[in-house]
């Protein structure tokens, strides 16, 4: 190992009182070291000290600013909307056949909250068959690159803590039959987790830090960094379906959704449902200061979050899917300055070591973990779009174990949409009966109707 090196990296945990961290060198190998100086290096010190983009949580004061969304296009309910609509559709429609629509999947998130032990997108979820998410977007992609004869190149992100596990997966699947040069996995960085009373950086053990993935927002510099960004470009790709791993009810490459984007011209634009009430745990789209934004809703009080305008609208009523469009070109300009989304600080729990040396073991200590998140991207965008989506059909997140956004309640969600479908195609299935749509037989109600019509399928198949 080079000296020179490690009184470098002496001297900088020094300056920033970091030096527990090469505490126990005396007992690592000479390759340990190398790792421990690497994550070291990747440390950015003035984030941690509190740089000025770095922010704890907004002010209150914004939702008193703040105006329900302007730029919207409400759930249809007259003639004209339901045109405007079949109208994007088939924009849509063209752009997927000429080639200019990715998917970019964001699964590098720890899933925390539901308790699964490898990476989300490998949880069983399909109510019949117990297909994983994964197997149910590649489903989609596999079925939309067929009926537009496109090819819809499906990049994913994943982090340290699940892209070995993820790539594994998709080869033991081969790739869902999606072809392998078409499937792009990128990288996001990671941050490492601070002592919320002392500012030290936690140590996972003696050789490593305690690093999380930086969060959503982290897809932008991952994906110039890991040159899909220049990729996506060269493929001729104009748009991009974001969407996050745990929402087995997303309709990847919406036609309508990427044609009423493109139509209105958006640089960004975000699938919304209305929100169950103001207590509902769920972000808002607003405008503040003819910006779009979103409103988290640790922000809003009860009262703030019940508030009506003076046209007698309810202000916060636009939850966030979490399903955006982006520009290409937009993404790019988000990539000018690597600190335009800001770093937000979340307090939990976090398992470390005592890197002192004062206590024996692991420990559980408060700390804070560094996150950016991609909706900050909002109010950078001079033309964002909102549209009002069908929430039992499209917005039906796995986030906890139990009780509400859980597996229980995504299954029951996929099944109901199958129900659904089956009942526009005239068939009746008796009550509580258990129905399970691949995207590959359909999907749509209509696709199913023509399946069925044909007779290539039957109902019994797709019934428990
Ligand atoms: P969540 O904010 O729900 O986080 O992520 P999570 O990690 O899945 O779950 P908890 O909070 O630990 O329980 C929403 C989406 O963003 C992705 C997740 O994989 C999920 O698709 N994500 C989150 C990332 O890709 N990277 C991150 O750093 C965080």
């Amino acid at each position: 190992m080079n000296d020179s090196t490690l009184q470098k990296t002496e001297a900088l945990l020094a300056q920033h009182h970091q030096q527990h961290l090469l505490r126990f060198r005396g007992q690592l190998s000479d390759s340990q070291i190398q790792l421990l100086l690497a994550q070291i290096r990747k440390i950015d010190f003035s984030l941690l000290a509190g740089a000025p983009k770095l922010t704890t949580t907004h002010n209150v004061s914004r939702a008193d600013c703040a105006a329900a969304p302007s730029s919207v296009i409400a759930w249809p309910n007259s003639a004209t909307d339901h045109q405007i609509r079949r109208n994007a559709g088939k924009t849509g429609c063209q752009l997927l056949s000429d080639a200019k629509i990715a998917v970019i999947t964001v699964a590098g998130g720890q899933g925390s909250r539901l308790g699964f032990e490898h990476p989300k997108g490998m949880y069983p979820i399909g109510p019949k068959s117990d297909r994983t998410l994964f197997q149910i977007y590649a489903e989609q992609i596999l079925a939309r690159r067929r009926k537009h004869n496109a090819l819809i190149p499906w990049y994913l992100m994943t982090s340290a803590a699940t892209h070995d596990e993820t790539i594994a997966f998709f080869e033991r699947h081969k790739f869902f039959s999606l072809d392998r040069d078409t499937v792009f996995f990128f990288q996001q960085a990671s941050l490492p987790a601070i002592d919320a009373e002392t500012g030290a950086i936690l140590m996972d053990s003696p050789g490593s830090l305690c690093l999380s993935p930086d969060g959503h927002g982290g897809m932008v510099t991952a994906l110039q960094s890991s040159g899909c960004l220049e990729a996506l470009k060269n493929q001729g790709v104009e748009h991009l379906f974001y969407h996050q791993v745990d929402n087995p009810t997303a309709i990847v490459c919406d036609p309508i959704l990427l044609g009423l984007h493109a139509t209105r011209q958006s640089q960004l634009t975000t699938l919304v449902v209305r929100k169950t009430g103001p207590e509902e745990r769920m972000g808002v789209l607003v405008d503040i200061d003819g910006r779009t934004e979103i409103i988290e809703y640790t922000e809003l009080t009860g009262e703030q979050a019940a508030a009506i305008d003076d046209n007698d609208q309810w202000i916060f009523w636009a939850g966030n899917t979490a399903i955006h469009v982006f520009r290409r070109d937009f993404l790019e300009f988000l990539t000018e300055d690597d600190t335009c989304l800001p770093l937000h600080r979340a307090r939990k729990k976090v398992n470390c070591i005592d890197a002192t040396g004062a206590i024996s073991g692991r420990q559980e200590r408060d700390a804070v973990k560094f996150e950016r998140f991609i909706f900050d991207a909002l109010p950078l965008a001079q033309r964002t779009l909102i549209v009002e989506g069908d929430r039992q059909r499209e917005f039906n997140p796995v986030k906890n174990a139990d009780g509400n956004d859980s597996p229980k309640t995504a299954r029951a969600a996929l099944s109901h949409i199958g129900c659904q479908w089956l009942h526009t195609a005239e068939q009746s299935v008796a009550s509580g009966t258990v129905v399970e749509i691949s995207p590959l037989l359909a999907l749509t109600a209509e696709d199913l109707c023509e399946r069925l019509t044909l007779g290539n399928i039957t109902v019994e198949d797709l019934i428990g």
